[in-house]
This record gives structure tokens, C-alpha cells and sequence, in this order.
């Protein structure tokens, strides 16, 4: 009967496990660990280092979207069975820290620097009581990938550089331009200023603002930042130094004035494409999509990859990341959260295969697939 009784609790105790069956991603469902609860990993993204991956995201609290713990690390070989490493960056228990608990750390994601054999993590941050005004990078950097990450420093970035992608006159034009000539916001005149990089040129001495952001490593090691910049106006990538806790100053602006969060971004047969949202706060909008040839542009906009029922509004969740799967062709998979500000540690994440129509990515939304969708590489 005692035996019975705890071949039985192990049954139950194992019963969270396996709601991931068979290997199904079921988008907007809650996603178990190992034990049992649902993955805190938010605004994130994901590692493939040495035959496993991992998922850096930021852990939400039951009633606080701000960061009261900071960046959680799963692990997982096959994507659908996650095990909780821990935190892998915690907040600060010291005041005046810049990443003390109660700031705002959003959408950390790491690459790995084959030179240092150091993990890297970028983050957006928030100064604790600031709200969104700070509007830093931070970095931290880890030996193991699990961590722990131990935080360098954060700040605004690129101060008095001006972007790649502007001529001499155009930076004659902007060096001209005076927020206070243009106080009134959202007006004609104010939205080509913005296009000509009056926000920029009015940060240019503190350095860029850098909010909902994204990290990328190209085929040649080298490694890119991409943030909503300018009042979450103007996109903009920036070139990382070759250890990637650096910006190196070179930089582009990308849709000046297109109001694009939410960067995620992946290469498919030589061609960058970049997965954005609008501006709507936690509120779901329509996804929006760009290509280019060079990831430091030009950028052409495309529509919303996004097609089928609940398209219109990103099927209720807001881009984050671009995965692509090891060993399978073509295989990348389209990452989202859906917000729930009222209860953020119960946001739900969105993952959908991305498919690739007439040379465009499209995602469609789906109950529930699995990794078989995609092709295995020979
Ligand atoms: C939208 C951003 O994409 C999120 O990361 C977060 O900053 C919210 N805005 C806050 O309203």
C-alpha cells in the first residue's frame, strides 16, 4: 500500500512535466519547468551553445512588471522540456546601484564571444524611480552560461557620434535643429525633424537613448546592438567591440520617426530580416517587418509577416526574438510575449514557426506544433 501510494505521488509530481507531451509548443498556454511552473523568462532570448539551449529572460513578480529578482536562465535541449537554472543576473540589494531591485531591466538576451570565451548579456535599464527616462544599455558578462552575470556598467550610447547612414549636409541640417523650435509634438513640421534627427542631435552629448533592444551575432563573429532609440522613434544599430561590451561608435538610423519596439532578428540565405512592434505600452499591435542585404542598411519596410486570424494584432503579443533551430533547414522560430500588466509573472509566450512564401517570412498562428514542422538538415 506504501509503495502504491508514492508510485502514485510520483505520478502526480511528474504530471506538470509532461504538458508538453510529445514535444508540442502550445502558444499562450503555461509552460512548465521541471518543476512545474510556469518559465519567468520575459522579453527574452536564446542561446545555442554546445548542444544546448538557452532561454535569458526578465523574471516578473506576481503584481510588479518592475525587476524585484532580474534575469532568469532555462535550459533545454529540445526545446519543449525546460529546466530552471536560476538567475542568472540578480538585481542589487545596494542602494543607488544602478541595477538595484526595483528598476527596470527589460529584454536581456546573451551571446557568446568566441575570442574571450566570455557569455555577454545585454539588457535595457532603467534607473529605479526614473520610470522610462534613463533609457540605458546594460551589460554584463559571465564565464559559465548559466552565470552568475556580473553587471559592467550602463549608460546611453554612441555620445557624439553621429550615424553612418547621414551625409555631410544632412549633418549640417541636424547639428541645426532646436527641441525648443519644435515643442508642439506630433505635428508635421515636428515629425520631419524628428525623420531629420532632432532627437538625436539633442542626445547626441549624452549619447543615444536605448530602450527595447536585441543583440546579434553575424556569420563573421562581429556583433551588432539593435534599439528603439530617440523617444522610441528611430530604430538604431550599433556595432559592438570585438569583446561585445563595447559600442564601437559606428552606427546607423533605421525607419527615422516609424516608432518601432520590440527588435527581434534573423538572416536567412544572406538577407537580414527584423521582426518589430509599434509603440502601444503592454497593449498588442501590429507587427511590422524589414529587409536588407547589410545589417547596416540600407532597410526596406515590408507588411506584417503576420497573417490569418489574430494577425492584425501580433495574435495578442508583442515580438522578442527570432530562434533558429540547430539541425533542422530553414528552421527559424518567431518569439512573442503576451503581456499581462495586471499579473506580469503570468504573461504567456507566443512561439510560431515562420514559414517563407514567395521569399517573405510568414507566421501564422498554430494551437499547438511541434519541431517536426521544419525539415531535417542533411
Ligand atoms: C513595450 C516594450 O516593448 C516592453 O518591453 C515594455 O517596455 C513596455 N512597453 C512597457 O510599457
Amino acid at each position: 500500500m506504501k509503495m502504491k501510494k508514492s508510485l502514485l505521488s510520483v505520478v502526480l509530481m511528474a504530471v506538470p512535466l509532461f504538458s508538453h507531451a510529445k514535444g508540442e509548443i502550445r502558444s499562450g498556454q503555461l509552460w512548465p519547468d521541471n518543476h512545474g511552473v510556469h518559465v519567468n523568462a520575459h522579453g527574452g532570448g536564446i542561446l545555442y551553445h554546445r548542444g544546448t539551449y538557452y532561454w535569458f529572460g526578465e523574471h516578473k513578480a506576481e503584481n510588479t512588471s518592475n525587476a524585484m529578482v532580474g534575469v532568469m536562465c532555462y535550459s533545454s535541449k529540445n526545446l519543449t522540456d525546460w529546466k530552471n537554472e536560476g538567475v542568472a543576473l540578480a538585481v542589487s540589494d545596494e542602494q543607488g546601484s544602478d541595477i538595484e531591485k526595483g528598476c527596470i531591466l527589460e529584454r536581456p538576451k546573451v551571446i557568446y564571444n568566441a575570442k574571450t570565451h566570455k557569455f555577454v548579456m545585454w539588457f535595457h535599464l532603467e534607473l529605479k524611480g526614473l520610470g522610462y527616462r534613463a533609457a540605458r544599455a546594460g551589460v554584463a558578462v559571465a564565464d559559465k552560461v548559466t552565470g552568475p552575470y556580473h553587471f559592467l556598467r550602463s549608460q546611453r550610447v554612441n555620445a557624439y557620434r553621429y550615424p553612418l547612414n547621414v551625409t555631410e549636409s544632412e549633418k549640417a541640417a541636424m547639428a541645426k535643429l532646436q527641441p525648443k523650435d519644435y515643442a508642439e509634438w506630433w505635428t508635421p513640421k515636428w515629425r520631419r525633424a524628428i525623420e531629420k534627427g532632432l532627437f538625436l542631435q539633442r542626445d547626441l552629448s549624452t549619447g543615444q537613448m536605448a530602450r527595447d533592444q536585441t543583440v546579434y551575432v553575424d556569420d563573421d563573429g562581429k556583433a551588432y546592438h539593435i534599439f528603439s532609440s530617440e523617444d522610441n522613434l528611430t530604430l538604431q544599430i550599433a556595432e559592438l567591440s570585438e569583446d561585445y561590451t563595447f559600442h564601437t561608435g559606428r552606427f546607423v538610423r533605421v525607419a527615422a520617426g516609424g516608432q518601432n519596439e520590440a527588435p527581434a532578428i534573423f538572416k536567412k540565405d544572406g538577407t537580414y530580416w527584423m521582426i518589430t512592434s509599434g509603440c502601444t505600452g503592454w497593449e498588442p499591435n501590429k507587427a511590422r517587418m524589414f529587409s536588407a542585404r547589410d545589417i547596416m542598411g540600407p532597410w526596406k519596410q515590408h507588411e506584417s509577416p503576420c497573417v490569418g486570424p489574430k494577425a492584425d494584432l501580433t495574435f495578442g503579443g508583442q515580438s522578442t526574438y527570432v530562434l533558429k533551430v540547430e539541425g533542422r533547414r530553414d528552421a527559424f522560430i518567431f518569439m512573442a510575449d503576451i503581456w499581462r500588466p495586471k499579473h506580469p509573472s503570468d504573461a504567456r509566450y507566443i512561439w510560431l514557426p515562420i514559414d517563407f512564401k514567395n521569399g517573405l517570412p510568414v507566421v501564422e498562428w498554430r494551437d499547438e506544433w511541434t519541431l517536426e514542422y521544419f525539415k531535417v538538415d542533411k
